[in-house]
């Protein structure tokens, strides 16, 4: 097992730069199987769930040339009609992306029920109901989804999801983008990362337009062509050193940003007290004082993230006064509190509340991730914390977040990676 050895209590100075958004990267690379040509990909961040998808990729037949750690060119042309290994999508929440793509490619899909973060039940049933509308024929059989476009191809439908979903809306875009006709998709996500696939489709051909909006329209084209791309930074690695200075304290500038992304982040870290600052491309954060407690309650993009709780959580953790937070999106998504509770938090949960009473200071010892953000919200409390944190499960972690021991180290962070003679366990991530 490998985990990272923490020494807390230094403030957190100096630059990072935000990689790629996995978010987005995790379903414009299925994408790919779209695509009549070869696609130039650059800021793909050099994490553990693109390369698993591009192990997936690989064994289906794609042509993958990794030109640096962040630029790949791939070709799906020659991929066969085949089915993923199982054994690799199950490891990944995102592999149902893979589901659009070869319903869209071949006409029909076989997938095995995907993976991902243990939040409470996470059911496909809008993913489905979008595939319906554009004519597939979807069943659920053995732990595999398998769908079938009917003998005269997909064609455009209308769908209203009855929940805001961020993988269904771009499951359903990646599956009607070949369709005859056009798609409507109603109630649709307006996360950066759904932008950033739509803007990705249209760069090979695609004609999506409203993504970002609720309503998005899909105009079937016979063919996409091959083309270059750039993937938006991360917004979630952005927030999360944001959250991380904040907590910790210091003075740090975050580059490579969007920082209209960050929104609600920079907003609810100013009402506690941090000093956000924005520029063109990039963010500074300076916490010198005592942070004051707020409520979050978190929402579908533009609202508070619900992969930004977990870190906001050990902000609170430090602030003076009590906060609430309220989990709209996941049936359970507190399971880190626990672990907090074990370094001196006042973490009290009920169902999808979670009261927050600040505390002085947390206090280093053994906690493991129990998931990719709750996993940062560890390494974040160990950093602030005083004395020595030990975070296991970290493999959780590596799945979202690009070289974080160096970013952190170059901001003073006391902070290594170890491995321990044990059995190395595996993790799915959302
Ligand atoms: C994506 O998961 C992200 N994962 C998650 O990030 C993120 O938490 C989530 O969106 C919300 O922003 C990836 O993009 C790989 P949803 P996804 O469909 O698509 C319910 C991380 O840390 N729902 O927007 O699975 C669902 O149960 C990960 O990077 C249905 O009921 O999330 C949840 O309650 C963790 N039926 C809500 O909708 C469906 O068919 C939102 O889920 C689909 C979803």
């Amino acid at each position: 097992m490998t985990q990272y050895i923490i020494r807390g209590g230094k403030p957190l100075n100096g630059t990072v730069t935000i990689s790629g958004a996995k978010n987005a990267a995790v379903a414009i690379l299925p994408a790919t199987l779209l695509v009549n040509g070869t696609c130039r990909i650059e800021n793909v961040p050099d994490i553990s769930d693109v390369h698993l998808l591009l192990e997936i990729l690989d064994r289906m037949g794609a042509e993958i040339r990794r030109l640096s750690p962040n630029t790949l060119e791939i070709s799906c042309v020659h991929v066969r009609d085949s089915e993923a290994s199982d054994t690799l999508v199950r490891r990944i929440r995102a592999s149902y992306y893979l589901i659009g793509a070869q319903l869209g490619r071949f006409g029909h899909a076989r997938v095995a029920l995907p993976g991902g973060c243990n939040f409470g039940a996470r059911p496909i049933d809008q993913h489905i109901k979008g595939f319906e509308a554009i004519g597939a024929d979807v069943t659920l059989s053995n732990g595999f989804v398998c769908a079938t476009a009917p003998e005269e191809g997909l064609t455009g439908g209308r769908v209203n999801l009855d929940v805001v979903s961020v993988g269904a809306t771009m499951n359903i875009m990646i599956g009607a983008v070949l369709a005859n006709g056009t798609t409507i998709i109603e109630n649709a996500a307006k996360e950066p990362h759904i932008v950033d696939l739509a803007n990705f489709l249209n760069a090979m051909g695609a004609k999506v337009s409203g993504a970002g909006t609720d309503t998005i329209k899909v105009r079937g084209v016979r063919s996409l062509h091959g083309g270059s791309y750039s993937i938006i930074p991360d917004q979630i690695e952005a927030g999360t050193y944001m959250a991380a200075v904040a907590a910790v304290g210091g003075n740090v500038l975050i580059q490579n940003v969007i920082p209209k992304h960050m929104d609600c982040i920079s907003a609810k870290l100013r009402e506690m007290g941090a000093k956000v600052t924005e520029y063109d491309d990039a963010i500074r954060v300076q916490r010198t004082g005592i942070l004051r407690r707020a409520n979050v309650k978190t929402l579908p993009y533009p609202g508070f993230p619900t992969d930004m709780q977990p870190q906001i959580a050990v902000c609170m953790s430090l602030a003076s006064g009590v906060s609430v937070i309220t989990e709209s999106i996941y049936d359970t998504r507190f399971g880190y509190c626990a672990e907090l509770n074990r370094m001196g938090a006042a973490i009290k949960v009920e169902t999808k509340v979670a009261v927050i009473t600040g505390v002085e200071q947390l206090h280093g010892c053994t906690v493991h991730a129990c998931d990719l953000r709750a996993g940062a919200a560890m390494v974040i409390a160990g950093l602030a914390a005083d004395g020595t944190t030990v975070v296991e499960e970290i493999e959780y972690i590596e799945r979202g977040y690009e070289n974080i021991i160096s970013k952190l180290e170059g901001l003073g962070a006391s902070i290594k990676r170890v491995e321990t003679p044990s059995r190395r366990s595996v993790h799915a991530a959302g």
